[in-house]
């Protein structure tokens, strides 16, 4: 894709804005050399006033949901597009989350511009496992497990059993559930239907992929051995 292009659409600003900004030199390739509006270049070796540029368009990039953010682009509160750099609102094709969290749920969220990527993570083909910690108001009984297991549980108002998820015990009134569908805020449904709250939700992995040391409210582009952890088969 020639370079105007290419950088109009990472949202760095309109075609005209990044005329001028090749115009200005400050858009080089890595060893500093002035480039031309229609070159083809491969994107690593972009710079942006001496700096690598955003993750391209088949990146993969994960967050660490702090509590309190939206996963949407128009909620009046505050939004996960807050914590990525403002020019990601607009890229064309869009970055966009996948799959979900709660407002009020922390941990691993992917996003990406790869709509096929995005796809398979999320086709119940790939039964890619989300593993999530959940903290309760009240002490686990001892069934939970079982029925949680059964692939018979239902959810109200829905009229297909839940498939079977797993249930670590970690503490009287900690758990670690690992799912391989994601409904509506399915782990909170989850522990109402047996009689029990989740105070607190934290994704811990999504697939083979885990947070590692990634701080709260951090963001950083997943390499391609991290991208293959995602999808286990
Ligand atoms: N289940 C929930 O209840 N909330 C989430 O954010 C994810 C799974």
């Amino acid at each position: 894709m020639k370079l105007v292009k290419h950088l109009a659409n990472l949202g760095y600003g309109s075609r005209k804005e990044m005329m001028a900004l090749i115009r200005n030199g400050r858009i080089t390739d890595a060893a500093g050399g002035e480039l031309d509006f229609d070159t083809t270049i491969a994107h690593k070796e972009l710079r942006y006033d001496g700096k690598p540029l955003d993750p391209d368009a088949s990146a993969v990039v994960m967050l660490n949901k702090p509590l309190g953010f939206t996963c949407s682009t128009k909620d009046p509160g505050r939004i996960v597009y807050d914590i990525l750099p403002m020019r990601f609102r607009f890229r064309k094709p869009p970055v966009s989350p996948i799959g979900r969290l709660d407002r009020d749920t922390t941990g691993l969220l992917l996003f990406t511009a790869d709509g096929n990527f995005l796809h398979r993570v999320i086709s119940p083909k790939s039964n890619v496992p989300k593993v999530y910690e959940a903290t309760l108001a009240r002490p686990l009984t001892g069934g939970e497990a079982t029925i949680f297991a059964s692939g018979t549980m239902m959810l109200e108002s829905e009229t297909k059993p839940l498939l079977p998820a797993e249930l670590v015990v970690t503490g009287e009134k900690t758990a670690r559930l690992t799912l391989h569908e994601g409904r509506y805020h399915q782990v909170r449904r989850m522990f109402a239907a047996v009689g029990n709250h989740v105070d607190a939700l934290h994704r811990a992995a999504v697939g083979g992929l885990t947070l590692g040391d990634l701080p709260e409210g951090q963001w950083r582009e997943l390499d391609a051995q991290e991208v293959a952890k995602v999808i286990l088969s």
